[in-house]
């Protein structure tokens, strides 16, 4: 059913699995999707799936997160388009296991670093006045349920962009802890001006063709996980919840509260229930030396409130 007020969603990572299904779900609601895909090929395809059943038309930003120029090039573009935004997505991540070396970008960060934190971290910055001239702006992080099994991980100060510790899966998984500490900085930062959310992704099946473009190895042993996984469309439904909810994640918080209690209901399961983050996540001196490494990596942008 259309929403009563139709919003102005900006979602990255909208040509496949969970963003492209959230696009789908929210574009059929009535709301305006600005769809950031990294590829011109694969975001026309990925418009054309929104704009089928969409009540308006969504508009592809081509948005590479690993490139600041692209990010700002985007922010420009949805500034042009937008006069303010009610959510934006922070949903786009690489998580290619066949990486078994860092890369480097052309800024000279380690690739998961620069696409799945500092990226949207720009982004958010470069975005934040449109959220700011929104009447009840949101903001959505993604993180990782595999996070549950390292509770001790904690962000690598002095050896951000070090490949001596580099394997794929660390490297996903501290930028993803990123992701948790920013926004529950946000959260507090922000209080009533901004809702902000983290949402802990469960196994979720990947679309065939991400499937068949592992290799051999790879696709043997995703097969399994990925028949048990949640289909994409079950997550679509909670971006899409979480997107247009009323309520924000202070009505779980307890405002008197200290430490770990007064950031409940930021970091979201599947069902919108608060989950227990890593502990890092719950050290405020290391959130905010997160802040200010990610300031300095991004250009020390500045924030609307
Ligand atoms: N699937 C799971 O089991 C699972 C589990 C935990 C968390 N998550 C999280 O859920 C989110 C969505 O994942 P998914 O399952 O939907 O995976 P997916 O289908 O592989 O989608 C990932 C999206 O990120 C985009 N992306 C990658 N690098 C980018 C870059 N440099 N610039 C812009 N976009 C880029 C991809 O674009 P291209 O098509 O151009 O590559 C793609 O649209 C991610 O944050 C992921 O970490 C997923």
């Amino acid at each position: 059913m259309p929403h009563p007020e139709p919003l102005t969603i900006a979602i990255t990572g909208a040509n496949s699995g969970i963003g492209l299904r959230a696009a789908q779900r929210l574009a059929a609601d009535g709301h305006r999707i600005l769809a950031l895909c990294r590829d011109l090929h694969r975001g026309r395809t990925a418009l054309e799936a929104i704009n089928t059943g969409a009540a308006r038309p969504a508009t592809l930003v081509v948005t590479d997160l690993a490139d600041p120029d692209s990010i700002d090039a985007a922010a420009q573009k949805i500034s042009g388009e937008a006069g303010h935004l009610d959510v934006l997505i922070n949903n786009a991540a690489v998580f290619d296991q066949t990486r078994r070396t860092p890369a480097f970008t052309a800024s000279g960060h380690e690739l998961f670093w620069a696409t799945n934190h500092l990226g949207p971290f720009q982004l958010t910055a470069r975005l934040s006045p449109l959220l700011a001239a929104a009447p009840r702006p949101r903001l959505i992080n993604v993180a990782s349920k595999g996070l549950v099994t390292m509770p001790r991980i904690a962000i690598r100060f002095d050896r951000l962009d070090d490949p001596g510790w580099y394997s794929p899966t660390r490297a996903y998984y501290h930028a993803k802890l990123a992701q948790i500490m920013t926004a529950y900085t946000l959260a507090l930062r922000a209080r009533d001006a901004l809702d902000v959310a983290c949402v802990r992704v469960p196994a979720v099946r990947l679309d065939a063709d991400r499937v068949a473009a592992l290799p051999r190895i790879l696709r043997a042993l995703y097969a399994p996980k990925n028949r048990l996984a949640i289909p994409a469309e079950r997550l679509g439904e909670t971006y899409a919840a979480l997107a247009t909810r009323t309520g924000t994640w202070q009505q779980h918080a307890d405002p008197a509260a200290a430490g770990r209690s007064a950031l409940r209901g930021v970091y979201v399961d599947e069902n919108l229930r608060p989950v227990d983050a890593p502990a890092c996540a719950y050290d405020a001196g290391a959130r905010e030396r997160l802040w200010t490494v990610s300031q300095q990596a991004t250009g020390d942008l500045p924030w609307a409130r």
